[in-house]
C-alpha cells in the first residue's frame, strides 16, 4: 500500500503541477549547495572555452534534493537540448540504441535511477560514453559481426539515490561527479520564500521558519508542507499564513517538531520498546512497521541517522541516546556501549 507521501521525499503523483511551477530553471535560482554551482559554473565555462562537448555527468543523493532540477539546468546553461529516460524506462538494447541515434551533437541524455540500468544496457553505454559509438551485433552464431556505429558528441547525466549500486567502469566513465546533499535550515528557508512568492502567498518569517524548521532538509518536502499549511490556510483561516496556523495545519498531520511522522516514530518506538534500544537488523524493523527495505534504508533511516537518533552498527540499527530523549524515554547505562 503506498503511504502517505507528505513527509516522503520521494516523487508523488500529486506534486507533479506543482514542481514544474516550483522548480528553478537556471543556476542562480538553484538555491543552496553553492560549493556544487561553483564547481558546475566553472566546469561549464571550461567546456565552453575548450569548445567541447560537455564531459558526462554524475549527480548523486537523496531523493527531492535537486538532482532532476540540476541536470535540467545544466543542460539549460549550455542551450543543449534534454532527453529525459530512466535506468527501468530502457528494456533492451534496442531501446537505448534508439535514443542514442537519434540525438545531435551537444545534446543532454538524463537517465534518471541509473543504477538501474540493466546489465546489457549498461554494456552499451560504455562505447557510447567513451567513444561516442555504438557496437552492434549483426547475425546470429558463428557468423555473427559487429559494425561500430558513430554517435552525436553527446553528455550523459545521470542521477542516482544510490551511487553504490553503480558498477565501477560505469561510474569510471563519468568525468564528474555531484553529491548533493542535505540543505541548510537557511537554505530551505529561502527554498520556502522563493515558493512563497511564486505562489504568492502572505507568509510570515515565524511561519517560513516554522515549517523550514520540519521539511527534513529536503526541497521537495519543504514545498510539499507549504502547499499542505496553504490548504489549511484557505479552509480554516483568511488564508494569511501564520506560525500558528502552520503549526496547527503540522499538528493535524502528525509532523512533530523536527518533521517527524508517525513511521519514523514508530521505527524509533519499535527499537527503544521491543527491542531496548537494539541493535535490530533491518528487515525486523521494515516488517514491523509494514515497509519494505528499502523504504525503510532509503528514506526513513537517513533523516534519522542525520538528526543523530539511530546508528547502523554491524550487527543492526540502534536507538541514540538523543533517540531516548526526543520520544520521552529514559536511555538503559549501557546503550553508548551498543553504538560501537
Ligand atoms: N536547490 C534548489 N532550489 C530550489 N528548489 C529546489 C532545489 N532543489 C530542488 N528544488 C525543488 O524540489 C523539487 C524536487 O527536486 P528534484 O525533483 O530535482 O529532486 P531529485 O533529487 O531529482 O529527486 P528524486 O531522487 O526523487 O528524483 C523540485 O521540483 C524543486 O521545486
Ligand atoms: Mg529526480
Amino acid at each position: 500500500m503506498p503511504r502517505a507521501p507528505l513527509v516522503s521525499p520521494e516523487e508523488g503523483g500529486e506534486d507533479v503541477a506543482l514542481d514544474r511551477t516550483l522548480r528553478p530553471s537556471t543556476l542562480s535560482e538553484y538555491v543552496g549547495q553553492e560549493k556544487i554551482k561553483r564547481n558546475v559554473e566553472i566546469f561549464l565555462a571550461a567546456a565552453k572555452k575548450r569548445k567541447e562537448p560537455l564531459e558526462h555527468i554524475l549527480l548523486y543523493g537523496g531523493p527531492g534534493l535537486g538532482k532532476t532540477t540540476l541536470a535540467h539546468i545544466i543542460a539549460r546553461e549550455v542551450n543543449a537540448n534534454i532527453r529525459v529516460t530512466s535506468g527501468p524506462a530502457i528494456e533492451h538494447g534496442g531501446d537505448l540504441a534508439a535514443i542514442l541515434t537519434n540525438l545531435e551533437d551537444g545534446d543532454v541524455l538524463f537517465i534518471d535511477e541509473i543504477h538501474r540500468v540493466r546489465r546489457i544496457v549498461e554494456e552499451m553505454l560504455y562505447p557510447a560514453m567513451e567513444d561516442y559509438a555504438l557496437d552492434i551485433i549483426l547475425g546470429k552464431g558463428p557468423s555473427a559481426r559487429t559494425m561500430r556505429l558513430d554517435l552525436p558528441k553527446f553528455t550523459l547525466i545521470g542521477a542516482t539515490t544510490k551511487p553504490n549500486l553503480l558498477s565501477a567502469p560505469l561510474r569510471d566513465r563519468f568525468g564528474v561527479s555531484y553529491h548533493l546533499n542535505y540543505y541548510t535550515q537557511e537554505d530551505i528557508e529561502n527554498i520556502i520564500q522563493r515558493s512563497a512568492r511564486i505562489l504568492s502567498l502572505p507568509l510570515d518569517t515565524g511561519s517560513k521558519k516554522f515549517i523550514a524548521h520540519r521539511a527534513r532538509w529536503t526541497p521537495r518536502i519543504a514545498n510539499r508542507l507549504l502547499k499542505r499549511v496553504r490548504d489549511y490556510a484557505q479552509v480554516k483561516g483568511d488564508g494569511k499564513i501564520t506560525a500558528p496556523l502552520a503549526e496547527d495545519a503540522l499538528t493535524m498531520l502528525d509532523i512533530d517538531s523536527l518533521g517527524l511522522d508517525d513511521t519514523d516514530r514508530h521505527i524509533l518506538t519499535l527499537i527503544i520498546d521491543k527491542f531496548n534500544g537494539g541493535p535490530v537488523g533491518l528487515n525486523t524493523i521494515a516488517a514491523a512497521v509494514g515497509e519494505d527495505m528499502d523504504t525503510v534504508e532509503d528514506i526513513y533511516e537517513p533523516f534519522l541517522i542525520q538528526l543523530g537518533f539511530l546508528m547502523r552498527t554491524p550487527r543492526g540499527r540502534t536507538a541514540t541516546p538523543a533517540g531516548y530523549q526526543h520520544m520521552h524515554r529514559q536511555a538503559p547505562h549501557d546503550l553508548t556501549s551498543r553504538l560501537l
